[in-house]
């Protein structure tokens, strides 16, 4: 399990870095008009990859890890009502936000619209990942001993 939460716990940084290099690239498209590249391609895949793993990593987790139970508790401790139900039902929405927007990007007929896509989706999808990540600085965290790696 511990090698697992170590994956889990790096590829937030990968998500977010990538995330946020799809959202500016997807800014500068809309406002200089211009042409939908390659590399705008290949990021949005990039991150779909490495959001699917971390949703995977996500679900084996869930099923093994001690902060995730059902019982009379599990909404009165802090820790366990976290990653039972606010984390991991974020996360899914967040994933499924990446996914949607990554396959009606592809589906766009023009290129401003794939843009305004890739922007929009990954900007929400930004925001709710990040709402969701239990910070060092959060109760949750300190509570469950959580670092930033
Ligand atoms: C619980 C595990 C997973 C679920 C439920 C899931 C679900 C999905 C869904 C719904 C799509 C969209 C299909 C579409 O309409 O085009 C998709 C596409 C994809 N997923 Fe996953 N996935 C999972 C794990 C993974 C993993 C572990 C990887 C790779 C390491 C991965 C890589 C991809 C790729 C490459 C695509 C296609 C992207 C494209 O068409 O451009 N997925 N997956
Ligand atoms: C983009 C999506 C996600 C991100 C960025 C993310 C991020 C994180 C982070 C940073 C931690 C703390 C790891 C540590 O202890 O250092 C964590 C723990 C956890 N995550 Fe996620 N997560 C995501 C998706 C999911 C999903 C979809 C699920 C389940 C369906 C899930 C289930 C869990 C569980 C159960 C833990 C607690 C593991 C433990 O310490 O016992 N995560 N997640």
């Amino acid at each position: 399990m511990g090698i697992l939460i170590q994956v889990h716990s790096f590829l937030r940084w990968i998500v977010l870095i990538l995330l946020l290099t799809a959202i500016i690239k997807s800014l500068n498209g809309m406002m200089t008009k211009r042409a939908y590249a390659a590399s705008d391609n290949k990021i949005s895949l990039f991150l779909l990859i490495s959001t699917h793993t971390q949703l995977l990593a996500g679900i084996v987790l869930y099923f093994i890890s001690p902060f995730v139970m059902f019982n009379a508790g599990t909404m009165k401790n802090n820790v366990s009502r976290f990653f039972t139900m606010e984390h991991s039902v974020m996360m899914l929405i967040a994933v499924a936000l990446i996914t949607i927007g990554h396959v009606s990007r592809k589906k766009a007929a023009t290129d401003a619209a794939k843009f305004k896509k890739a922007f929009w989706f990954f900007l929400i999808a930004f925001l709710v990942i990040f709402a969701a990540i239990p910070w060092p600085f959060m109760q949750v965290a300190k509570d469950a001993v959580i670092g930033w790696f």
